[in-house]
């Protein structure tokens, strides 16, 4: 079908008052704004293009990079992808019900927003628009230790739905770490997230071509991409340059973003050990996940230390570029810990489909990063509001087209999958 190429006002207004009536497209209905967006983004990919074209190219690059060449970026897609569900006809017809238990509380969907540090990169004050849209939506927003707003304000945005995710900081025998975790349950978090896998620090190319480096410097290129990205710079005004929030006290008094920055840097490192988790384990009175885990032997030792959740993931391809994709080892981890721990999965998620594969794989909920941050860069302020309801709609009818009553119910049905990992 061809789109006139130029319509007239008055036909512009039939055309109008016909979208909000029927809708002229598939499955499209709201205001007129609303069915604009959703006719000119569909899908997460057309979200990532405009923001590409939208923010600053530094901005960009560090959200949509991975580590090395990015091919374990890549390669998160291609194994979801590759991961085919046979659906099953005849039955009455319903519409499944999307909620969740996870942790004893009930989210509204089987999604939720993954840990970033300093998503205010790509559109300045982010953390505030993901937690408000989280909250409203009922879904877990993760928010993370090199986060750009403190723990206390998102907790007051979130209240119901703020997790907390900890980098270690070993320093002092991990002083500044157990006080991250206490300020984080007096904000109100409910989960505690341990990030186990980030050992080593590790080289992403289009952050050192892009000068996103510590001691930082404005470079004339990045003045440039700023000043030819309105909308965000208009953004950085209300918000203000990003910085390390949470850590900001720890960094000294009056420290500089600088001097904030290079105390991130020098004191967030390593990984924690098996005995660190357990003492944050018994420092946390909550449900505790582990984040990173790709080995099923991994996810066993932190289920035998009490650990409630484990977050198969791979960092979104962000730190070893020769992980396996995070999908590929979901249903070896999640038969190892069978229901004594809820398995969580995050990497590559591009759209509900891809959450209902990894519901499908043994996962309770999975949870998106890049995903919101590309609505962010396309959309602002309104981004995470409009991923949150592009993804729930496409779970929901994804389960609709398979037949079946209920996110859970997906296990039951047959899959197909080539990169499955098998473990000896
Ligand atoms: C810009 C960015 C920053 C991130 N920062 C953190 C972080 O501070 N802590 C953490 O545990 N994971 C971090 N991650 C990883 C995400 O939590 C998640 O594992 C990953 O983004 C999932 O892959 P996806 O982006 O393809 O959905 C970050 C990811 C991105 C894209």
């Amino acid at each position: 079908m061809h789109e006139p190429k130029s319509v007239n006002p008055s036909m512009q207004k039939i055309m109008a008052n016909a979208s909000l009536k029927g809708g002229l497209s598939w499955g499209v209905s709201g205001s007129a704004r609303e069915i604009t967006r959703r006719r000119k983004f569909p899908t997460v990919e057309d979200l990532r293009a405009t923001a590409r074209r939208r923010v600053p190219g530094f901005s960009f690059e560090y959200v949509d990079g991975g580590a090395g060449l990015d091919r374990g970026v890549v390669r998160n897609a291609a194994a979801l992808d590759a991961v085919e569900i046979v659906a099953r006809y005849g039955r009455e017809q319903t519409d499944p019900p999307l909620d969740v238990t996870l942790f004893g509380q009930k989210y509204s969907a089987p999604l939720g927003i993954a840990p970033m540090g300093l998503p205010g990169l790509i559109w300045p004050g982010a953390e505030i628009h993901l937690a408000r849209a989280a909250q409203r939506a009922r879904i877990p927003y993760t928010a993370a230790t090199v986060g750009g707003v403190a723990i206390e304000r998102l907790g007051a945005i979130a209240p119901d739905v703020l997790w907390f995710q900890l980098y270690r900081l070993p320093d002092d025998d991990h002083a500044a770490a157990f006080d991250l975790v206490r300020r984080a349950k007096d904000a109100g978090a409910r989960v505690l997230v341990l990030t186990l896998d980030v050992p080593a620090r590790m080289k992403r190319p289009r952050e050192l071509r892009n000068g996103l480096l510590v001691p930082f410097k404005l470079s004339a290129r990045m003045i440039y991409e700023a000043a030819t990205s309105p909308a965000w710079s208009a953004a950085l005004m209300r918000h203000g340059q990003p910085t390390f929030a949470n850590l900001a006290q720890y960094a000294g008094n009056k420290a500089t973003a600088g001097e904030i920055a290079g105390f991130t840097q020098r004191e967030v490192r390593g990984a924690f050990t098996w005995d660190e988790v357990a003492r944050f384990r018994d420092a946390w009175d909550g449900p505790v996940v582990v984040k990173g885990i790709l080995h099923p032997g991994d996810a066993e030792q932190a289920v035998s230390l009490g650990i409630d959740g484990i977050q198969v993931s791979n960092h979104g391809g962000r730190h070893l570029e020769g992980a396996p994709p995070s999908i590929d080892v979901l249903p070896a981890v999640a038969a190892a810990i069978g229901d004594k721990a809820t398995v969580l999965f995050d990497g590559g998620v591009r759209s509900g489909l891809d959450v209902v594969r990894a519901l499908a794989l043994g996962a309770s909920a999975a949870l998106a990063g890049r995903a919101f941050l590309y609505a962010l860069g396309a959309l602002g302020e309104d981004g995470p509001a409009y991923v949150i309801d592009l993804l729930t709609e496409e779970i929901r009818t994804s389960l609709r087209q398979l037949g079946i009553p209920s996110p859970d119910a997906v296990r039951l049905l047959r899959v197909r999958h080539p990169g499955a990992m098998r473990f000896p």
